[in-house]
Order: structure tokens, then sequence, then C-alpha cells
């Protein structure tokens, strides 16, 4: 039979009601990496609203990883705490928790987009040094929108910086397993570090963690199996990427590296890429974002490879998703300002496609039969 956005879609022994999936999307709204209420009405609104998992926003492994500091995290078992009543009623919900653990490596230390997502210098009371592939900091004073400024200042990670790095990943994967997240998301898109490694715009190093595909890919691959070492075996990994560093003017990363990547990390614990774009360089050439933008390097890693990916970008329509599942494109289809507008679209969804959903109990007697 054809798999419809309705469809379940079963990883190891995990079941997930739908292909529906939250977009992570940063909320700027944590409180010393804590989260807070508004995660709590984001996240479970989200799960009331019918999703199939219910991602978190990149979640930092280690302080210096965030973006801003009022980006969430979970570098400690105060940190887990605070999240896990959220979890729980993500989970309460019928909804699939997934966390995305990130580090943003050398794009850290900026202001959040509120306050103009200036670079925070390292010697100002909230910043900090930031950590990378290079020593060289993200262009941030070159992004051409008059919201620059100076770089903070990046420092190379030696070895020992780089096996303490994977440490922070395996730590949080198992804080966030203990909390009864059930999907682990490697944050490796977007330009932030792992990316910084994997790229051969900001890999500038002659160590084995640099240089060749295999030495820049390294530290994704050994992050990847950290996690999926202390993850549970009946419980997904996933990893997502950016398939494109739209830098076709030089050496960068394509959607061949992608399709060459993906079974790399399959073997290495991943159970599913979530395939995103860009990030990298503020020189990056954005395509038009127009309905499923990014659909086509999904469909790419997927006709390559056979492992299972999440397509996002510009997707709004409930046939458009539908579509794109019923058509072999997509195994999970994710959806971010789209989920914004409307934290209900999932049961809406259904309605429009003619599928019979659960919807919570408080909310029946607003269902359109
Ligand atoms: C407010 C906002 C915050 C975001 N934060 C993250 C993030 O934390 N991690 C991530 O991987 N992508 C992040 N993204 C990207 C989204 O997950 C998504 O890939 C992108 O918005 C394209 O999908 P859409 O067209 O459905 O919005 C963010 C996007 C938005 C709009």
């Amino acid at each position: 039979m054809t798999d419809t956005l309705f469809t379940p879609l079963t990883l190891r022994d995990t079941e997930i009601r739908n292909r529906v999936m939250l977009s992570p999307m940063c909320q700027y709204s944590a409180e010393g990496g804590l989260a807070t209420d508004w995660h709590r009405v984001h996240l479970g609104s989200r799960a009331a609203g019918g999703a199939g998992v219910v991602m978190t926003e990149a979640t930092a492994v280690e302080p210096r990883g965030r973006i801003t500091p009022d980006c969430l995290g979970i570098w400690s078992d105060e940190h887990a705490e605070a999240i896990e009543p959220i979890v729980e009623f993500v989970r309460s919900q019928g909804a699939t928790p997934g966390i995305q653990l990130a580090h943003a490596g050398r794009k850290a230390s900026h202001r959040p987009p509120a306050e103009g997502s200036a670079p925070i210098p390292a010697d100002e009371p909230d910043g900090w040094e930031t950590v990378s592939a290079t020593d060289e900091p993200y262009p941030s004073g070159d992004r051409g929108d008059g919201e620059g400024g100076e770089p903070a200042t990046t420092r190379r990670l030696d070895a020992d910086g780089i096996a303490e790095v994977v440490d922070a990943f395996a730590a949080a994967a198992e804080r966030s397993r203990d909390v009864g997240f059930e999907v682990a998301e490697v944050h490796a898109a977007h330009g932030y570090l792992l990316h910084q490694f994997c790229s051969p715009v900001t890999n500038d190093r002659d160590d084995e963690y640099g240089g060749s595909f295999e030495d820049r890919t390294r530290l994704l691959r050994e992050v990847v199996a950290a996690v999926r070492d202390v993850w549970p075996d009946g419980k997904p990994v996933f990893v997502r990427i950016s398939a494109t560093d739209w830098l076709p003017d030089r050496d960068s990363w394509d959607v061949d590296d992608s399709v060459r990547l993906a079974p790399l990390l399959a073997d290495a614990g991943a159970d599913l890429i979530d395939v995103s774009g860009g990030g990298i360089h503020p020189d990056q050439e954005l395509p038009g974002a127009g309905p499923g933008y990014q659909v086509p390097y999904a469909e790419a890693i997927r006709d390559g490879t056979d492992v299972p990916v999440a397509a996002v970008g510009g997707i709004t329509e409930p046939t458009h998703a539908d579509a794109l599942v019923r058509n072999g494109r997509a195994d999970l289809v994710a959806l971010g300002r789209e989920l914004l507008r409307h934290p209900h679209w999932p049961l809406e969804a259904a309605h429009e496609l003619g599928a019979d959903v659960e919807w919570p109990v408080q909310y029946r007697r607003g269902r359109f039969d």
C-alpha cells in the first residue's frame, strides 16, 4: 500500500504517528540555557496540534555552543530537569519528542535576532570565545544587511578540544535519553560546528580532521557514533545536514558530497537524514525559496542511498506534503514557519486529506465533522 502523510513511520522500534515533523526552530527564550514556559507552550501546542515528531530547537551541548545567550542548552542535569516535564507532555499527546543536539562553533556568541544578530565580542560580559575547525572567525561583519559587526574571536580546536566536543555530544545525548526524548538529532547543518569541519570552505586543517572528504567528515562521524552508542537501540538518531553550501564559485560542499556522506552516517548509526541547506558563508547564493525548494536534495539522497530522509523548506500545503510521501520523495516532512503560523496544521491537514486522526479530548468539539 502507498504510504501517505498520515501513515505511521517506524524507525527501529519507534512508531511515529504520522510523517509531519515540527522543524527545529530557535526560540531565543531560554534563561541560562534552561527551558522556560515559552518552550512548554511552543513544543506543547505543536504536540497537541498533531505533529508526529516534535523537535526542539538547536540545543547546545556546551555553553560556548550556543548561538546566542538566550539559546537552549542541555549541558547539565539542571538543564535536563528543566525540560523533562515538557518532554512528558509532548509524549502524553501521542507525539514523538526529539531533541536537536547542537554546537554553533564559530557562529556562536551572537545577539538574538530581536537585538540585531550582531556578534558579541569575547571580552563583553555576555560574549565568549568561539571554537571551530579554523581560527578564521565567521565573517559576520560582512553580512551585507547592515547588521554585522566585529567578529567574535575564534580558536581552532586541537585534538583534545575535538575529543571534548565528542564527549559533550555523548553526555548531552545521555541526559536527553534519561528525560524521555525518543529521537536525537545531531545538528550538522547551517554552518555550525560540525558543518564547519565538513565543508572545505571553513576547514583549513592539515591534520586527520581536515583535507580529504574522509578527514573532514571524521568529526561528524565520530559524533554520530558516540550519540548512537548511548542512544537506546530501539530509538532513532537523525542527522540534519546542509546538502549544499550554495557556493558554486568555490571549492565547497555540494549535493554529491551529501549523497556520499549519507551511507557513512547510516553506518555510524544514523537512521534518517534531515536535509536542509546553506549557512556556511554569507556569500552563499540562496535559491528561490518557493514551495519545496530543498526537496530535490532530500530526494537525491533517498534515491542514491536508500537512507530515509526528511524534506524541509517552503512546505505549507497538505496535498504537497502528502504527495512528497506518496511519491517516495521523502519519508518525513518537516515544517518550520508554517507550524509557527498554524500550530494545529496536522489536525487540519488530516481533515483536508480525509485521514482519521485522534484529536486531544479537550478539543474534540472543534473537529470539523
Ligand atoms: C525562527 C527560526 C528558527 C530556526 N532555528 C533552527 C534551528 O534551531 N535548527 C535548525 O536546524 N534549523 C532552524 N531553522 C530552520 C528551520 O528548521 C527550517 O529548516 C527552515 O525554516 C525552512 O523550513 P520552512 O520553510 O518550513 O520554514 C529555523 C528557522 C526559523 C524560521
